[in-house]
Order: structure tokens, then C-alpha cells, then sequence
């Protein structure tokens, strides 16, 4: 998604805007800008990567920067922001729902519109509304849009002032040595700014006389606590060299061990009586988050016995749901920003459901919108495929199924006890990796690939083809193992690869007859289990041994080759992992 960035320093702030947009690269983009306000404006903006604006250099202490992922308009230089209008400069993520209507009044009125962007006609308000008073007339341009924003504006008039605003989309004001800035996330400032406060909805940002001050909807001030960073963002955030996912490959079994370690901190008393009382629950989640769901979901109903409706995120805010006082409803999302999984926790909250979040970042708006909050200590993911998150979004939902388990049988699961050897185990799944480049090696030009799985390996399955689709850019698709004789198996010719996870020992002969049908029509089969027998008895003409580890747990780590599986059918491809093709990492719109 769009990422913004402004500043107000003493010095000049180009080379920080650049450094700040190449921090909000990980976020997905596909163009690029920054404005400069010294003696007069001076615009930058380009088609492509951030590194397309090196050249540029302006002198100047105040300015903004944009990353842009394109909705209105496709990827341009016209299009790319920052949009100018009557000496004032803006850069926006978000969508303006109405702004044809705003373009249309705008046009009738004599503006000429240099873009095709939504994001436009909001600079173009701006400057209509600008009577003397810069906080007001931006205060009145955001009263007129629909959807979502987060804005970042400067004036010719105005040196040393910037005015931030928000709705919907997330923005972050921070104080550093550096300056004083606004930014899109926390990850962006990391290393800049050391303390940070959050913008909330309909909240105004103004930067002037060195000091950052924030404003309610009617423009009254605020007063807001500036919060220390958390100094695992900041780490892992400006470490460099070779791929990001790669490394956050490498992360897994540092990111289990602190993730389990938080868990154990943590007093689910605030929720005890609630999930005590669940009799339904319900998860919600996007893309990887949403797999993490459904192997939650499989955890419950089997262990603790209580129903889950697991929904994507996106599908839940618009179905008539039943959710209701009694309903428990988890919402998984690494970010913490994605702006379904948001409206569905608000959807719930609204409903009278117990709203429990599932986050990498402890101070996302998905924390602050729920009643209880776990946050994984992933560290800062930014390649766009999520990968450590993944394993330590299970880790928390595993232990909260425990919890479950415990509140309703009085007794935690037989596999509670060995959480504490999944780092381990995490780490013995890596040992398959020099086998997983011989298969990558061998299925690089494969132009489409059935991953099959059987229960809970059925949520890995669809991880591992959600993975390849998304930075290898091949065809895949989770499916479950039983149904392929119900019209998949259509597609299976000569050579067609499928990968079969079986790590549940009362399904091995069931995974395996999938196989056997995909062997018999030429397919190529792959299996991955921790059961030797499994392997020895397997049709499969590719193989690889997973670490043994309590059923339940497995989850956790059978997903760690085929993670790797993806990012090395990536490379192997010519592609760059940590820039899929049309992704974003923060899916901030809906
Ligand atoms: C994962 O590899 C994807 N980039 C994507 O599916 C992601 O999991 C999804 O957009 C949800 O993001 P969130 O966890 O930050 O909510």
C-alpha cells in the first residue's frame, strides 16, 4: 500500500525523505515522490523504485515523501505524488470514494486536474479552502471525503509547518534527533525517531514552532502520550544484505522462543470468565493471518470442543453474521493495520462479541480496537511475504487454544508442555532446506503446482501455495487431498507436480491414496512428513523427513520448507522475493 512520510528539521530533509521512503518500500509500491519546501517548492516524482529519485536534491527543512501502490491511475509519473495545487503539496494513502463527484464540482469550477488519481482533488480542496489559516483549510478539505486517508501537506506560505490528518489509514507522528515527522507506520521511523504517538481517526497533526501537536475533529487540542519504540522493530528493521525474507526465513527460531516467552508473561485473567463461558467463537483474518485462523479453528473443535466459524476477514464484514454478546471472535493480523480485519473486529465490538487480537505490533490500531490483545515478537517482517509471523501467529493461537482447553477441562492439552521445543524443532525443519533446493531446482519451470493436504495439513497446504503464487508467481492452489478425484485431478498430466503434507498419523493412508491417483496419471508427488514409514511407503518420487514433534505443533514447522520452497522457486525464476509483483505488505484499503 501507499506509504507516507513527512519532516520538519533544522537541516535539510531530502536525504531523510529518501531514507524514510526506502524504509516504507517493504510496504509495496510502484512509484515514488518528495517535495521539498525551501526558498520555493521543488517536486520530485517518478514511475518505479524509490532509488529512481537518488538525483534529486533540494535544500530545505520541511517536506513530505510517498510511496504509491496504484488504485486510481495506473503507476505514472503524473499520477506518482506528491499533487500540487495553489503552493500546497499533499501526499495521500487511502481512497477517496467520492472523488469523482469532488473532481466533477471541481472541474465545473475551473480546476484542470494534472493526474487521474483520487488523491487530487484533495490537494485541489485544500487550496479552494485556504483562507489564511493552513490547519483550517486542510481541516475543511478532509470534512468533504468519503473513504479513507492518511494526508500529509506543506505550503509554500507556511516554511516549518506540515499538517497531518487521518481516517482509516494509519498515521504516526515521531520525535527524533533528525526532526519531528510524520509517517504511515512505526517500522518507517525506525532508528529516526524515538518516540512516537498515533493519530486516531478524524485526529488532525500539526508540526509548526518545533513542536508536534495534535487536534480533535472540531480542532480543539489534544494532549497524547509519545511512547518509546519497541526496540525489536527498530533492529530488525534496518538490517541489510541479501533478501529480507530470506532472513526472516533464518528469524523462526529466535522469533518462537521470544514469542513463547511473552505468552508466558502474559495474564489471560482479564479473559478468563469469557472464554470460560465460549460456547462459539469465531476467527477472522486475511491471506496468511486467515490460514493461521483455520488451523486455530481445527485446535478448538478438536481439542476444547467449541465450535469456530472461521471467515476471511474481508467476506465477514459483509455477511449477515450471527456474531453476538455471547461470541468470542479472534482476529489474526500481523500488522495490525489491515484495514478488513479491522472493520471485522469493529463489526464484532459493535455487536457486543469479546474481541481477542493476534499481532506482531503491540501498538497497531487492531490492539487498541480489541478487548484483549497477544502479540507475537515476530520482529519487524518486511518482506511482503509473511513468514516468521506466520509460525508465531500459530505459536499464539496454539497457546490460546491451551488456554481454552484448560479454562473448559481443567486441564491444559498433553502438547502444551512441548511449545517450549518448537524453536527446536523449527530449526530441525532447516535441515530439509539443501533437499527443498534440489526440488525448487527441479520444478522452477513448473507453470503450476497442487499442493495437498488432509485436516489441519490442509491449512498448510494452502500457506505453502499462497506463498508460491505470490513471490514465485506460479499457479498454485491448497486443496484437500480427498477432493481431487472430485475435479482436480483433471489437470494432472505428465510431469504436473503436487506436494502432499501429511504429518497426522490417522490420515497417512488417505494422503497417500491421493498420491498413488496423482503417480498413476503421470504426476510428479512430492511428500512431506515426519513418519519414515510414510516416506518408505509412499509412491512419491520426491520426499523429505519433517521433525517430530506432537501432532497439534506440527503446523508450526512442516510449513517452514515449503516457506523456503517459495522463496527459492522465486530466485530460481529471476524474481525478487521481497517485491512481489503487485503486493503490498500493509494492506491498509479494502
Ligand atoms: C502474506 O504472505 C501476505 N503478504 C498477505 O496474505 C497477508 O498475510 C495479509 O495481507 C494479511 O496481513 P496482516 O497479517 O498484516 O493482516
Amino acid at each position: 500500500m501507499c506509504g507516507i512520510i513527512g519532516c520538519v528539521s533544522d537541516k535539510d530533509c531530502c536525504g531523510a525523505l529518501y531514507d524514510g521512503l526506502k524504509r516504507l518500500e517493504y510496504r509495496g509500491y510502484d512509484s515514488a515522490g518528495i517535495a521539498v519546501l525551501g526558498k520555493t517548492l521543488s517536486v520530485c516524482k517518478k514511475k518505479g523504485g524509490v532509488s529512481n529519485l537518488s538525483g534529486f536534491y533540494a535544500a530545505g527543512g520541511t517536506g513530505i515523501g510517498h510511496t504509491r501502490w496504484a488504485t486510481h491511475g495506473a503507476p505514472s509519473d503524473a499520477n506518482a505524488h506528491p499533487h500540487t495545487s495553489g503552493g500546497f503539496a499533499l501526499v495521500h494513502n487511502g481512497i477517496v470514494e467520492n472523488y469523482a463527484a469532488l473532481k466533477e464540482e471541481l472541474e465545473g469550477e475551473g480546476e484542470v486536474f494534472s493526474s487521474e488519481t483520487d488523491s487530487e482533488v484533495i490537494v485541489k480542496l485544500i487550496a479552494r479552502y485556504f483562507e489564511g489559516d493552513f490547519l483550517g483549510a486542510v481541516a475543511r478539505a478532509v470534512g468533504r471525503l468519503e473513504g479513507s486517508y492518511a494526508i500529509a501537506v506543506i505550503c509554500e506560505k507556511f516554511p516549518g509547518e506540515l499538517v497531518a490528518a487521518k481516517k482509516k489509514s494509519p498515521l504516526v507522528a515521531g520525535e527524533g534527533r533528525g526532526g519531528l515527522f510524520v509517517c504511515s507506520d512505526i517500522p518507517a521511523l525506525s532508528g529516526i525517531a524515538d518516540y512516537i504517538a498515533k493519530a486516531e481517526d478524524g485526529e488532525f497533526v500539526h508540526i509548526a514552532k518545533g513542536e508536534i501537536n495534535f487536534y480533535d475533529r472540531a480542532l480543539r487540542p489534544l494532549s497524547k502520550t509519545f511512547f518509546r519504540t519497541q526496540e525489536e522493530l527498530r533492529g530488525a528493521a534496518v538490517a541489510g544484505g541479501g533478501y529480507f525474507m530470506r532472513a526472516e526465513i533464518a528469524e523462526i527460531p529466535r522469533a518462537l522462543s521470544d514469542t513463547l516467552s511473552s505468552l508466558e508473561d502474559k495474564d489471560f485473567a482479564p479473559c478468563a470468565r469469557i472464554l470460560r463461558g465460549a460456547k462459539r467463537m469465531f476467527a477472522v483474518a486475511c491471506g496468511t493471518a486467515y490460514h493461521s485462523a483455520l488451523v486455530f479453528r481445527d485446535t478448538v473443535e478438536r481439542e476444547a470442543g467449541i465450535p469456530v466459524v472461521c471467515h476471511t476477514a474481508g467476506e465477514f464484514r459483509y455477511r449477515p453474521a450471527l456474531v453476538g454478546p455471547q461470541d468470542v471472535v479472534v482476529a489474526v493480523s500481523q500488522s495490525g493495520e489491515t484495514a478488513d480485519t479491522l472493520e471485522a473486529a469493529y463489526l464484532a465490538r459493535s455487536r457486543g462479541a469479546f474481541v481477542i487480537a493476534v499481532t506482531n505490533i503491540g501498538s497497531s490500531t487492531l490492539a487498541a480496537a480489541a478487548d484483549f490483545t497477544l502479540v507475537m515478537r515476530a520482529g519487524a517482517e518486511i518482506a511482503v511475504a509473511a513468514t516468521k509471523s506466520y509460525n508465531c501467529q500459530l505459536l499464539c493461537l496454539l497457546y490460546l487454544a491451551a488456554q481454552l482447553v484448560f479454562f473448559k477441562k481443567d486441564r491444559f492439552p498433553d502438547w502444551f508442555s512441548a511449545l517450549s521445543s518448537l524453536a527446536e524443532g523449527a530449526s530441525a525443519a532447516m535441515d530439509c532446506f539443501s533437499e527443498t533446493d534440489r526440488l525448487a531446482d527441479c520444478l522452477k519451470k513448473a507453470r503450476a503446482i497442487y499442493y495437498l493436504g488432509r485436516g489441519t495439513d490442509l491449512c498448510t497446504a494452502r500457506e505453502g501455495a499462497l506463498k508460491v503464487k505470490e513471490i514465485a508467481c506460479v499457479f498454485a492452489e491448497g486443496y484437500p487431498a480427498g477432493e481431487l478425484k472430485h475435479g482436480s485431478l483433471a489437470l494432472v498430466e505428465e510431469g504436473f507436480p503436487v506436494i502432499c503434507v501429511s504429518t497426522q498419523k490417522n490420515l497417512l493412508k488417505k494422503s497417500e491414496n491421493a498420491l498413488a491417483e496423482v503417480r498413476s496419471r503421470g504426476g510428479f508427488c512430492v511428500l512431506f512428513s515426519q513418519y519414515r514409514e510414510a516416506l518408505a511407503d509412499s509412491c512419491a518420487q520426491f520426499s523429505c523427513l519433517l521433525p517430530i514433534l506432537p501432532e497439534p505443533l506440527m503446523p508450526v514447522v512442516s510449513v517452514i520448507p515449503l516457506q523456503y520452497f517459495a522463496y527459492k522457486m522465486c530466485i530460481e525464476r529471476g524474481l525478487d522475493p521481497d517485491k512481489p509483483r503487485n503486493l503490498a505488505k500493509s494492506v491498509t484499503v479494502e
